[in-house]
């Protein structure tokens, strides 16, 4: 495995893989990689000739009162975990260097950029979506790997990639969980073991809900109960949102069509500690 940490160079080497009619495969990552980042980093391997991953804690994606500071920073141990999970280039720049101060473009997606996450966040899919076209020009990859687990994410990439003509497939790998069900988080590791003890009840909220649509349940207000009461009934967790949504455009459902593709998803707050999940289901 090779690591640059200068943009040029980054791109240097994807064109020169790119002139050899190999096919790039990349792996858009904050760090603090675990099980989920290196299922995304598997996938890419069995889709591509070369395997980029990228580390980079996007300050532009976090809010004035976020965890930018104290997000979990490991880039030795995530080298060795990245090479190991089949990494051919590792891409860990500096912030100056994808942010210099002349810095002035960012990429906007509007309408599923401003629900759930993004209301209340604002201006985090902007960072997103301004630093993923940011290292697909640096990677110039064939397909891109990104997880379920942030499913507003892959959305607003989505359109974004469709909305400005890349030309690169989206790959979406399903959930890494804990055996318990918990999702891998790099932010799991801030929880205390009582809260780490309750945090299954999300998913298990999410499962009930699953059953309930499979089961014919067509209340919206019916499946929203429920996730609400099995978190209120298993956790001492703030709820953020609970949203039974379609899964392209994050639109609120209130009727669903037989073959429409349903996210249900949350937020909850253990403490300071923000937790997301989400189920789809096909009706
Ligand atoms: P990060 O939170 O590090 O996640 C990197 C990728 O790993 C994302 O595509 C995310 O959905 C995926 N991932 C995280 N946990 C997962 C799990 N338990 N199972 C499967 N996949 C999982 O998402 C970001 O970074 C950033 O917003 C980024 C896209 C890199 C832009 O800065």
């Amino acid at each position: 495995m090779i690591t640059y940490v200068s943009p040029d160079d980054m791109q240097a080497a994807a064109n020169r893989a790119r002139s050899e009619g190999r096919r790039i495969a990349v792996v858009p990552t904050m760090g603090a990689l675990h099980r989920g980042h290196l299922a995304l980093v598997r996938e890419a391997r069995s889709q591509g000739d070369v395997v980029i991953t990228t580390i980079f804690v996007n300050p532009t994606q976090f809010g004035p009162a976020e965890d930018f500071d104290r997000y979990p920073r490991s880039l030795q141990h995530d080298s060795k975990l990245a090479e190991e999970a089949g990494t051919d280039i590792l891409f860990a720049p500096a912030a100056e260097a994808i942010y210099p101060p002349q810095y002035q473009t960012y990429v906007t997606v509007r309408d599923v950029s401003a629900r759930l996450e993004g209301a209340l966040r604002p201006d985090h899919f902007r960072g997103v979506v301004t630093v993923v076209a940011k290292l697909v020009n640096l990677t110039k990859p064939h397909a891109a790997v990104f997880g379920q687990k942030d499913v507003q994410q892959v959305a607003v990439i989505r359109r974004m990639l469709r909305d400005l003509n890349f030309d690169i497939r989206l790959i979406v790998v399903p959930t890494v969980r804990e055996p318990d069900g918990l999702a891998l988080s790099s932010r799991n590791v801030y929880l205390s073991s009582s809260q780490r003890k309750e945090a299954p009840v999300l998913f298990a909220s999410l499962r009930r809900a699953e059953s309930m649509i499979r089961s014919g349940v067509r209340s919206r207000q019916a499946i929203h109960d429920a996730v609400q009461e099995t978190i209120a009934g298993g956790s001492s967790a703030v709820i953020d949102y609970v949203s039974i949504a379609d899964a392209e455009t994050f639109d609120e459902l209130e009727e669903f069509r037989s073959g429409a593709s349903v996210v249900v998803s949350l937020a909850a707050r253990f403490g300071s500690t923000r937790l997301i999940d989400n189920i789809c289901i096909t009706v």
